[in-house]
C-alpha cells in the first residue's frame, strides 16, 4: 500500500480575516522581526496582509519592513466620532501587504482608553484582508495582554532559547490568562482570590476551599476556570536558535510550563535560526526573507507559513 502525506487543505480568501498576534513577553527577542519578515512572506505568495504596529511604545515596524508612513496609529486614536482605521492603512512597497503604522510613542497614545482600544480590535475584525499580523511591545501591560486576548488560539509567543525568555514568556501567557478570567467574571471577590495565586492550579485549589462561595458556585467556576484555560491554545515560535534540537528544547519547556502550572496546551509553529543577516537586513530596511532569500532562516519561515495553511 502506498502512503499518501497528507497536506493541510489551502484556503481560499476569506470575508472575515485571521488574526496572528506576535507577543511573548521579552523585550528584543525578534518579534518584529519575525511579524515583518511572515507578513512579507505570506504577502508574496498572494494572500491580503495586513501588518500592524501595536507596539504603542517603541514601534519599530517601518524601519523593518523599509516604509515611512505620513499617517500614525495617533490619528486613528484622535479621530473624533465613528472610527475608521482605513484613514491610517497604508501601502507599502510589497504587493498584497498593507499596513498600519505605530504611535509616535508620545504617553496619551501609549495609554489607550478601554473605549479606544475596543474600537481599535473591531476595526481591524472589519479591514478587507486574509490576514492580520499585529507585533506587539514588550512586557505584559494590559494593553498588550488585550490586544494579545483578541484571538484564541492565534496567539503568537516568541521566545528565544534561554531561560529568562522562557520565564518571561510563561509569565506573559500566566497574566494574559488571568486577564481574561478577570474579563469573563468581573467580579471583586475572584479578582481578589486571583492575586492570591501564582497558577492557574493554585487558584483552582483556592476557589475549592473558598467560604465566599457555595458549594455549587465553587463547582461551577472551577469548571468554568478549566474550560477558559483550554480555549486559549497559544503558537511558540522559537527565535535565534543554533538548531531544530535547541529550539525543539527550549518550546517543550515553556509548553510543560503552561500546561503543568496553567493548564494550556500550546502549539509548537517552528524556529528561526540565529543568522546575521536579520541585523544587516534590518540597516538596509529589506526583510529578510527579500535580502537573503537563501538563508536557512528564510526557509524556516516559509515553513511556518506553510503550517499556518498559507501556501
Ligand atoms: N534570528 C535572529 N538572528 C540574529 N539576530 C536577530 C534575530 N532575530 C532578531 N535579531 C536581532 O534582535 C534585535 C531585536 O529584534 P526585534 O526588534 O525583532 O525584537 P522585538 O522582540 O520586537 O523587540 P521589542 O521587544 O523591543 O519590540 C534586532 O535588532 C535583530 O537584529
Ligand atoms: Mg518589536
Amino acid at each position: 500500500m502506498r502512503l499518501v502525506e497528507e497536506q493541510p487543505i489551502p484556503r481560499t480568501q476569506k470575508a472575515a480575516p485571521e488574526v496572528l498576534v506576535v507577543g511573548g513577553g521579552k523585550g528584543g527577542v525578534g518579534k518584529t522581526c519575525f511579524s515583518v519578515n511572515l507578513a512579507v512572506e505570506i504577502a508574496r505568495k498572494g494572500w491580503r496582509v495586513v501588518l500592524v504596529d501595536a507596539d504603542l511604545s517603541c514601534s519599530n515596524v517601518e524601519t523593518v519592513l523599509g516604509v515611512e508612513s505620513q499617517t500614525k496609529l495617533d490619528d486613528f486614536f484622535y479621530q473624533k466620532g465613528g472610527k475608521d482605521i482605513r484613514a491610517i492603512l497604508t501601502d507599502t512597497q510589497y504587493e498584497n501587504l498593507k499596513l498600519i503604522p505605530g504611535t509616535t510613542g508620545l504617553l496619551d497614545v501609549a495609554n489607550p482608553k478601554y473605549q479606544q482600544k475596543v474600537a481599535f480590535i473591531r476595526e481591524l475584525g472589519q479591514l478587507e484582508a486574509d490576514l492580520i499580523v499585529v507585533d506587539l511591545d514588550a512586557g505584559a501591560h494590559l494593553n498588550t495582554l488585550d490586544f494579545f486576548l483578541m484571538t484564541d488560539t492565534n496567539g503568537v509567543l516568541v521566545i528565544t532559547p534561554e531561560k529568562t525568555s522562557i520565564d518571561n514568556a510563561f509569565k506573559f501567557l500566566r497574566a494574559a490568562l488571568f486577564r481574561k478570567i478577570e474579563r469573563f467574571y468581573q467580579s471583586p471577590e475572584v479578582g481578589l482570590l486571583l492575586k492570591r495565586n501564582e497558577t492557574l492550579r493554585e487558584f483552582i485549589d483556592s476557589v475549592r476551599a473558598s467560604e465566599i462561595f457555595d458549594a455549587d458556585t465553587r463547582k461551577r467556576i472551577c469548571g468554568e476556570l478549566v474550560a477558559i484555560a483550554r480555549s486559549i491554545k497559544p503558537k511558540i515560535v522559537v527565535n535565534r536558535a543554533r538548531n531544530a534540537y535547541e529550539a525543539q528544547i527550549a518550546a517543550n519547556i515553556l509548553s510543560k510550563f503552561a500546561r503543568q502550572s496553567l493548564m494550556v496546551e500550546p502549539e509548537n509553529l517552528g524556529f528561526l535560526f540565529f543568522d546575521k543577516c536579520v541585523p544587516e537586513a534590518i540597516n538596509c530596511g529589506t526583510p529578510f526573507v527579500v535580502s537573503h532569500p537563501r538563508q536557512k532562516i528564510s526557509a524556516c519561515v516559509t515553513d511556518i507559513a506553510n503550517r499556518l495553511g498559507y501556501f
